[in-house]
C-alpha cells in the first residue's frame, strides 16, 4: 500500500519506519527540514531503543522516505496524521494548530477515494470536524480516527505489535470503505489476532483520553497513599504489593514515586478538562483536577524531603541529580518531573548537577543554567545528596559502594522506589523513599 506519514516525531516517524516493515511503501513529511534530513540520512533524531537500526533496514529497502513537500503524499492512498496536539499556552485546551494546519495542506495532494487516518491525540470531536473539511474540499475522500497507544521506550514493539486496534470510522457507506483501507494496512497484525474495536470518530477520540486519564488516576491515586503512609508511618511499597494481589486492581501503574510527565499524560488529562466544560459535563472529570495537583505534589514534595535530609537548608548544599527524562529509555523531556525538582533545587540555592543516558542535550537546551554531567559519578562528585529521579537501568544497578566513594555525604533520596534499600542501607547510605518510613 502507498502511505503518507503527516508528522514524524516520536509517534509519526516510528509509524512510518514500521509501516514500511510491514511492506508497504511509505513516505514521512514533516515541515522540520533538520529533522526530515536526520532520517533520510538513517539518523533518530530522538533516543528510542531500536528504532534507528529499523529506520536504517526500513530506508534500506527503497520502501521508506522523508520529505518536507507535502506534493509527495499525491501518490498516498492513506494518510496518517500524527503532528503534535500540545497544552494551549496558558489554558487547558489542546492547541490543534498543528492538526489544522497538517490537514489544510494535505488537501492539495488528496484523491477521491484517499483516507486520512488521524493518530493524534484529539479532543472529542476534532474528527468528524475534519471529516467535514476533507470531504467538501475533496468530494469522495474519508477520515477516520485511528489512535495511538505507543509507549516510548516501547515504541517499535507497540507500533508493530499494538494490543488493540482502534478504527473510528465515518458514518454511511464510507465506513465499510475506510475499514477495508485500514485492515489492508494493519493486515499482518490483524492476522496476528489483535484485538480490533471498530466504532464511531467520537468513541475512537474518546478511547485515547479516556485511557490516559484512567493511567494518570492510577499512578495518583497511588501516590495519594504514599502521602498518607508519610503521614501514617506506613509502606507505601508493601501497600501497593498487597493490593496489587487482587486482580481487579492489579500492580502494574501502582508505583508510587515522583508520579507523570512527559508529553502526553499531563496535557491529555487537562485537554480532556477543558472539552468537558465546553460540552456542558465538566462534572464528570473534576476528579482529574485532582488527579492533576496530587501528581504536582510529589515534586514539591520531593524538593521538601531534598530540604529535610539536608539538614533543613538547600543553600550551597551539592545535589546530584539522576535522570532528566520524564521517563527511562526516552529522551523526552517534555514536562519531566525530573528537571522539574532540580530546577526547584537550584532556584532554592542548590548546587545542582544533573546527568542522563540520553537527555542531557535536549535537557541543556531547555534548561541552560542546570549544570549537566555525563556520568553519574561525575554528577555525584563531593554532592551532600543523591536523588534518583528517573529510574534507569544504569541508576537502578549503580553498586552502592563503589558509589559511596565520590560522595561527600551518603544520602540518598530514591524518587521513584526503584532502588533496593536494604543493599543501600548496607552500604552505609541513609536512605529516603516518597511514601517510606525514615531509615
Ligand atoms: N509520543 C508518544 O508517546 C505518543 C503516544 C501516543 C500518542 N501521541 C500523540 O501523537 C501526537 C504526536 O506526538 P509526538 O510525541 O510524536 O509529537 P512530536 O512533537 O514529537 O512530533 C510532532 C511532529 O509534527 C511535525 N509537524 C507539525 N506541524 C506539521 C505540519 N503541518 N506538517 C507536517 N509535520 C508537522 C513537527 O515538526 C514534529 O516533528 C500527539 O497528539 C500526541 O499526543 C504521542
Amino acid at each position: 500500500m502507498r502511505i503518507s506519514v503527516i508528522g514524524c516525531g516520536y509517534l509519526g516517524a516510528v509509524h512510518a519506519a514500521s509501516m514500511a516493515e510491514l511492506g508497504h511503501e511509505v513516505v514521512g513529511i514533516d515541515v522540520d527540514r533538520s529533522k526530515v534530513e536526520l532520517l533520510q540520512r538513517a539518523q533518530a533524531p530522538f533516543y528510542e531503543p531500536g528504532f534507528e537500526a529499523l529506520l536504517s533496514a526500513s530506508l534500506a529497502s527503497g520502501r521508506l522516505r522523508f520529505s518536507t513537500d507535502i506534493a509527495d503524499a499525491r501518490d498516498a492512498v492513506v494518510h496518517f496524521l500524527c503532528v503534535g496536539t500540545p497544552q494551549k499556552r496558558g489554558e487547558y485546551a489542546a492547541d490543534l494548530r498543528y492538526v489544522e494546519a497538517a490537514v489544510e495542506s494535505l488537501l492539495q495532494a488528496l484523491k477521491p477515494g484517499d483516507l486520512v487516518a488521524g493518530k493524534s491525540t484529539v479532543p472529542v470531536g476534532t474528527a468528524a470536524r475534519l471529516a467535514e473539511v476533507v470531504a467538501g474540499k475533496v468530494p469522495g475522500a474519508m477520515l477516520a480516527w485511528n489512535p495511538e497507544f505507543l509507549r516510548e521506550g516501547f515504541a517499535v514493539q507497540d507500533t508493530l505489535h499494538p494490543d488493540r486496534l482502534v478504527y473510528g470510522l465515518p458514518a454511511g457507506s464510507d465506513a465499510a470503505v475506510a475499514r477495508a483501507l485500514l485492515d489492508e494496512v494493519y493486515a499482518s497484525i490483524v492476522a496476528a489476532g489483535t484485538p480490533q474495536v471498530v466504532t464511531d470518530h467520537a468513541t475512537a477520540e474518546m478511547v485515547k483520553t479516556a485511557a490516559n486519564s484512567f493511567l494518570a488516576t492510577k499512578i495518583s491515586f497511588i501516590n495519594a497513599m504514599a502521602e498518607l503512609c508519610e503521614a501514617t508511618g506506613a509502606d507505601v511499597i508493601q501497600l501497593a504489593d498487597a493490593i496489587g494481589h487482587d486482580d481487579r486492581i492489579g500492580r502494574k501503574f501502582l508505583n508510587a514515586g515522583l508520579g507523570f510527565g512527559g508529553g502526553c499524560l499531563p496535557k491529555d488529562i487537562r485537554a480532556f478538562m477543558a472539552r468537558a466544560g465546553e460540552l456542558g459535563a465538566d462534572q464528570a472529570l473534576t476528579f482529574l483536577r485532582e488527579v492533576d495537583n496530587i501528581n504536582m505534589r510529589r515534586r514539591i514534595r520531593m524538593v521538601e524531603l531534598a530540604r529535610e535530609v539536608c539538614d533543613g537548608s538547600l543553600l550551597g548544599k551539592r545535589v546530584a541529580v539522576l535522570g532528566a527524562s520524564f521517563k527511562p529509555d526516552s529522551d523526552d523531556i517534555r514536562d519531566s518531573p525530573a528537571l522539574n525538582v532540580a530546577a526547584q533545587l537550584e532556584l532554592q540555592g542548590a548546587i545542582v548537577r544533573v546527568t542522563d543516558p540520553a537527555a542531557i542535550p535536549n535537557a541543556r537546551r531547555e534548561w541552560p543554567h542546570l549544570d549537566f554531567a555525563d556520568t553519574a559519578e561525575e554528577a555525584a562528585r563531593d554532592a551532600d545528596a543523591v536523588l534518583l529521579l528517573t529510574e534507569w537501568r544504569t541508576y537502578r544497578e549503580l553498586d552502592p559502594t563503589a558509589f559511596g566513594a565520590v560522595v561527600t555525604q551518603k544520602r540518598v533520596l530514591d524518587g521513584r522506589n526503584a532502588l533496593d534499600r536494604d543493599t543501600w542501607e548496607a552500604a552505609g547510605w541513609s536512605y529516603r523513599a516518597l511514601g517510606r518510613r525514615a531509615g
